[in-house]
């Protein structure tokens, strides 16, 4: 079966206009009485408290020390096939040039210009209200390292409730690879950062009544361009915001914009005074003084005297921007000339072709798609030539000691027996006997699918690992470590031609879980479309609140703004987190009348007051209020619009397929086997 025989066919679908039209009219309140105002409805009014938490978020440079090489990985870089480079490679993984941050990802060996696409689209991963179902618990998450604000989406607002606590995006692939240091970022989100559009939502042919149904996230899109001219081998930094340093204790001495400008001002005082005192005493003709002071030595001293109350202030940004030590003041100027402190760090931001073959792993082998498989979405496909035994991708995993923070619940009666689980759970590894679970991150790596038969591609430990030594150390040493350790390699099985479809054989269990959910399937939502899928159905016929079903389920419909008369009274629906500017669009409207020969209808548009109390699964029965505002003549289907309502796509569903990959037993540490596990997955 190909993977586009389980799509629906927008032109098909007439379930929705029922043939029984004009009984059922209650919801057509067809009057303009005000009702009274509700006192309790001031259901958004929390969420202004919350707005400053809207600085982005994200990955990274972790703030430990810098990890041990590898003890394998000096001997065999040559014969080794993961780390030998192809001719032509856009992207590295590699060790960060920034002390302690763990990888990073370099360009390659051609330079990028200002505006160039640099990596494939990341998939993005809704990792929702997390506090609330882990029972308000502190819990540890290593991806809250790696995962964006969800602020930053547009689509992620009509996923959630309340995009500012709790959730947050992991934008899976170089959005999770990617470090920051402030003032050498070279890479913009592409629509973000105005570069245009970007992030989109498509379940990739997979329909709401395929079993596949929510099986993965239907965002994706987000692409990273150069945000300025950038050579071979050098790292890329995206720009995390200053919120993600600022709101952490152990990033304290991360130096911000301003440090770098302070820290230049300082340098310019320093470099004028010392200067001064070297001219007076040749002015007073003190020679001994003015031998002392013109000495390297002397330059030397003085300015490590300063940098090394670092040492002391060691939460003083503006003491870490400053650069040294040993610096002498030609090389202060040198520096100044160069651009500042802000790129001090510049030239060692770049790397030699030689460091790169040796110590670096090509990121760009393959490129996404839409999936060959049934049921799957999006895949990975190989850009080139891939030789049997050769890299495929290079997978960091990011580790979850205990898998049941990923647990969801309708409501906290029986923590034991969750609901559902996050998204996520179906991106990661585990083991039977293990509460682990190990994600592995890096471009494409969540795309990659399953083929029990015949793959064409395994999983293998890597040879670069950040901490080999955890192998022998039980999960409970080092599965609370802040920063990752371990990496996967996906490595070819048999030679991969340019562009066939990367599998791998996600495990017996796997297999057997996905098989017993086809079976179970029953179609629970025959009519449910997506609001991103309704968009994009221009000749949608819309039905009138005269007609039975006249709502599509799970859905909100808007009347475009542009579409009024201009002189109108109505409050615009207010989702949760919308900038002001941005309310103008969301009115909501219903069809009162259709004319079939224009394709056009009368429309009554709503203020709608929303009376529940804030909760995610508590408050499932919600009261709306809708007052009739205005009657709108001869609106055209493109006045029309629709956003899910929060909650209801289908990965939501508790219904909608989780089961983690599997690593096969024997490359499984017997040492990591948890006597814990519980048997919900
Ligand atoms: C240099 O001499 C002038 C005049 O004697 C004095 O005002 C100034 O403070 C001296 N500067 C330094 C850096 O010693
Ligand atoms: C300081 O040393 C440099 C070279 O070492 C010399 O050219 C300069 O004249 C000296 N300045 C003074 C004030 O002695
Ligand atoms: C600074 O210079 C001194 C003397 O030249 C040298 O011994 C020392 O190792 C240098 N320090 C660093 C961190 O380079
Ligand atoms: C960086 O390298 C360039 C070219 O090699 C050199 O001109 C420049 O001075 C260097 N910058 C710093 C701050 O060392
Ligand atoms: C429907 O639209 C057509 C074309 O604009 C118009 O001629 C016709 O009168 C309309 N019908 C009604 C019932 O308004």
């Amino acid at each position: 079966m190909s993977s586009l025989s389980s799509r629906i066919d927008a032109t098909n679908i007439d379930p929705i206009i029922p043939t029984l039209g004009g009984t059922n009219s209650v919801q057509c309140v067809y009057s303009n009485t005000r009702r009274k105002k509700d006192k309790t409805c001031n259901i958004f009014t929390f969420l202004s408290t919350l707005l400053f938490f809207a600085a982005t978020t994200t990955v990274g440079a972790s703030p430990s020390s810098i990890p041990p090489p590898p003890p394998q990985q000096q001997q065999q870089s040559t014969n080794d096939p993961t780390t030998t480079q192809p001719q032509d490679c856009g992207l590295y993984l590699a060790p960060s040039t920034i002390p302690g941050a763990g990888l990073g990802v370099f360009a390659g060996n051609k330079p990028y210009k200002k505006g160039d696409r640099l990596a494939p689209p990341d998939l993005m991963i809704p990792a929702y209200d997390m506090t609330w179902h882990n029972d308000d618990k502190g819990y540890h998450f290593l991806w809250d390292e790696y995962t964006w604000s969800t602020t930053m989406f547009p689509d992620m607002e009509d996923d959630i409730e309340d995009p500012f606590e709790q959730s947050s995006i992991i934008s899976s692939g170089f959005g999770a690879a990617i470090n920051c240091m402030l003032p050498l970022v070279n890479v913009a989100d592409h629509e973000s950062d105005g570069y245009g559009d970007g992030y989109q939502l498509t379940t990739s042919g997979v329909s709401s009544q395929s079993p596949g149904a929510g099986a993965f996230t239907p965002m994706t899109g987000r692409i990273f361009v150069a945000s300025k001219d950038i050579e071979p081998f050098s790292e890329l930094y995206a720009d995390y915001g200053e919120g993600y340093f600022s709101g952490r204790s152990s990033y304290d001495s991360v130096p911000l914009f301003d440090d770098y400008e302070k820290a230049d001002k300082l340098i310019g005082q320093y470099m004028k005074r010392l200067k001064a005192m070297k001219s007076n005493a040749s002015i007073k003709e003190d020679l001994e003084l003015v031998d002392l002071l013109n000495t390297t030595e002397f330059e030397n001293d003085i300015w490590n005297f300063m940098i090394e109350t670092r040492s002391i202030w060691r939460k003083s940004r503006l003491l870490h921007a400053l650069p040294g030590p040993n610096m002498s003041i030609p090389e202060l100027e040198n520096l100044m000339e160069f651009g500042g402190t802000g790129m001090q760090h510049y030239n060692s931001s770049i790397k030699s072709q030689e460091w790169m073959e040796e110590h670096g792993q090509c990121m760009d082998n393959i490129h996404d798609g839409v999936s060959n498989i049934p049921h799957a979405g999006r895949g990975a496909f190989a850009s080139k030539f891939i030789p049997e035994g050769g890299l495929v991708s290079p997978a960091p995993l990011i580790h979850i000691p205990d898998r049941k923070i990923l647990r969801v619940y309708e409501d906290h009666d029986h923590p034991e027996t969750p609901h559902h689980h996050q998204l996520l759970l179906n991106y990661c590894f585990g083991h039977a006997e293990s509460t682990l679970l190990l994600c592995p991150y890096g471009l494409l790596n969540f795309l990659i699918n399953h083929d029990a038969k015949n793959p064409n591609t395994k999983i293998q430990w890597s040879k670069k690992h950040r901490h080999p030594e955890w192998f022998n150390q039980p999960i409970s040493e080092w599965g609370h470590s802040y920063h990752n350790g371990l990496s996967f390699d996906f490595v070819a099985l048999r030679d991969i031609n340019p562009g066939e479809e990367i599998t791998i054989d996600y495990g017996e269990e796997w297999e057997a879980a996905w098989q017993e959910h086809v079976k179970q399937f029953d179609n629970p939502r025959p009519k449910y479309i997506p609001a991103f899928e309704l968009n994009k159905m221009d000749d949608l016929i819309i039905p009138t609140c005269f007609e039975v079903d006249y709502q599509f389920e799970n859905v909100l419909m808007f009347c475009r703004q542009h579409f009024f008369p201009t002189a109108f009274e109505v409050k615009p629906y207010r989702f949760g987190f919308e900038e002001e500017e941005d309310y103008g669009e969301y009115y909501l409207c219903r069809a009162f009348s259709r004319n079939e020969t224009s394709r056009t209808y009368t429309v009554e548009v709503i203020e709608r007051e929303n009376c529940a109390n804030k909760g995610n699964y508590e408050v499932v029965v919600k009261t709306y209020k809708d007052t009739p505002k205005l009657i709108l003549f001869d609106i055209p289907r493109d006045a029309f619009f629709f956003r899910d309502i929060p909650y209801t796509r289908d990965h939501h569903q508790f219904w909608s397929f989780r089961h983690d990959m599997r690593i096969p037993n024997d490359m499984f540490p017997d040492i990591w086997k948890t006597d814990d596990v519980v048997g919900d997955i």
